[in-house]
């Protein structure tokens, strides 16, 4: 069901507490943001709401300080790079709830934007405790949740506080939802999903969610060295999980029943150590790994076939990358992919950390239709789970 957003409430003069997803990278030098994606795209919504006359508030964890005030996690670096892409001040306060941050709020005015304190320094945030919700709730008139990348989690700034608000998406959210759900309920065909990152274990509900919708799948990275094993081939010393060759072999006939095309590398750039100066050979899979190699990357004949595999689909969803891709030798695999995905005319969403570097680095994220912001709440939303940050907002009034 469709949620209602900020569009469907009249916001000027509001007080609108919005929770963001502020949980990005610090340098580990100068302990500036080293990547604003995330920030930047709640922009659109932050912009709406200053242009209303809305009186923003904004809240959001950074890392995971367990209910303590860890200095290094503060949010100030955060608001000067707010203040910087919004070209105007941004009032960071030092907490996120109590009398003094009320009193700010109540001063606010229309269009001026706060930041509170990171959310998670109170334990009550995790515990999504009643209370706390409640104070949340009092500093605003209104809760938006543009926090696709934490709507996996039932806390109180990402879910509780509804109970308390009428709660609305932000367009970050509304934009997730509609491309990730369009891929789960009605995918423009053929829909390809190229899955790859290191571990099948921590991929298995979407594989299985996505064997029921994709018209052909891809593998690739270390998740494909447990299938390569479950189907009997030599893997020498490439990271594998071979508690979970049962159920990649499961996954396979899966697969075939559904007459869902699964494609698995035929090659691999192997390595005789996990390092950038290793030596390098490129094999055919169905010549086996030798002892002590690892596959670190999909090869050039896998490269040409999931390449072909893409021609003429309409619609693309990449998670995971196809080799160890922070190795630069180790890269060309996943860079391929990206370039791939970059040509096509198709609808093309890239998800989980890696693919999405990739697809920065090489320039190319302005020819991707659409970059999710979450990881796991990525995950957990193309298993099909209801996300409670999702689940608690306002559904869209049915149109007569
Ligand atoms: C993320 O980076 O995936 C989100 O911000 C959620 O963070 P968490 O895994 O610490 O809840």
């Amino acid at each position: 069901m469709a949620k209602q957003t900020i569009r469907d409430f009249a916001v000027e003069n509001k007080r609108v507490l919005v929770r963001v997803d502020f949980n990005v990278p610090l340098d580990k030098v100068t302990g500036e943001v080293a990547d604003d994606t995330r920030i930047r795209a709640t922009l659109p919504t932050i912009r709406y709401l200053i242009d209303r006359g809305a009186k923003v508030i904004l809240i959001s964890h950074l890392g995971r300080p367990d209910g303590k005030v860890v200095e290094s996690l503060r949010l100030d670096p955060v608001a000067r790079r707010l203040s910087e892409l919004l070209g105007m001040p941004v009032r960071k306060l030092d907490d996120c709830v109590g009398p003094e941050v009320e009193e700010t709020v109540r001063a606010m005015q229309p269009g001026e934007v706060v930041l509170l304190e990171n959310v998670r320094f109170h334990p009550e945030e995790e515990a999504n405790d009643p209370a706390f919700c409640r104070d949340l709730a009092t500093l605003a008139n209104v809760f938006v949740n543009d926090a696709f990348g934490t709507a996996h989690r039932a806390h109180a700034s990402t879910a509780g506080v509804a109970d308390y608000l009428p709660a609305v998406a932000g367009f970050l959210m509304e934009k997730e939802l509609k491309f990730l759900g369009d891929v789960l309920t009605s995918p423009a065909r053929p829909f390809v999903a190229v899955i790859g990152g290191a571990k099948v274990g921590t991929k298995i509900g979407v594989l299985q969610s996505l064997l029921t919708k994709a018209d052909r799948v891809l593998i690739g990275g270390g998740m494909a060295n447990t299938f390569l094993l479950a189907q009997g081939n030599r893997i020498g010393a490439s990271l594998a999980e071979p508690d979970k060759t049962e159920l990649a072999r499961h996954l396979l006939d899966q697969a075939r029943a559904a007459g869902v095309e699964l494609l698995l590398p035929v090659d691999a750039v192997i390595a005789d150590r996990i390092d950038a100066a290793a030596e390098t050979r490129i094999v055919d899979i169905a010549s086996g790994v030798p002892d002590g190699w690892s596959i670190v990357d999909i090869g050039p004949k896998t490269i040409a076939r999931y390449r072909e595999a893409l021609q003429g689909t309409k619609t693309v969803l990449w998670n995971g990358p196809m080799g160890i891709f922070e190795i630069p030798p180790f890269a060309e695999g996943t860079r391929a992919i990206a370039a791939a995905l970059a040509e096509l005319d198709a609808i093309t969403i890239v998800g989980g950390g890696e693919s999405v570097a990739a697809v920065q680095q090489l320039g190319y994220a302005d020819r991707i239709t659409h970059i999710s912001t979450g990881g796991g709440a990525t995950l957990e939303f193309l298993e099909g789970r209801e996300l409670p940050g999702v689940a608690c907002l306002h559904d869209k009034m049915p149109e007569r």
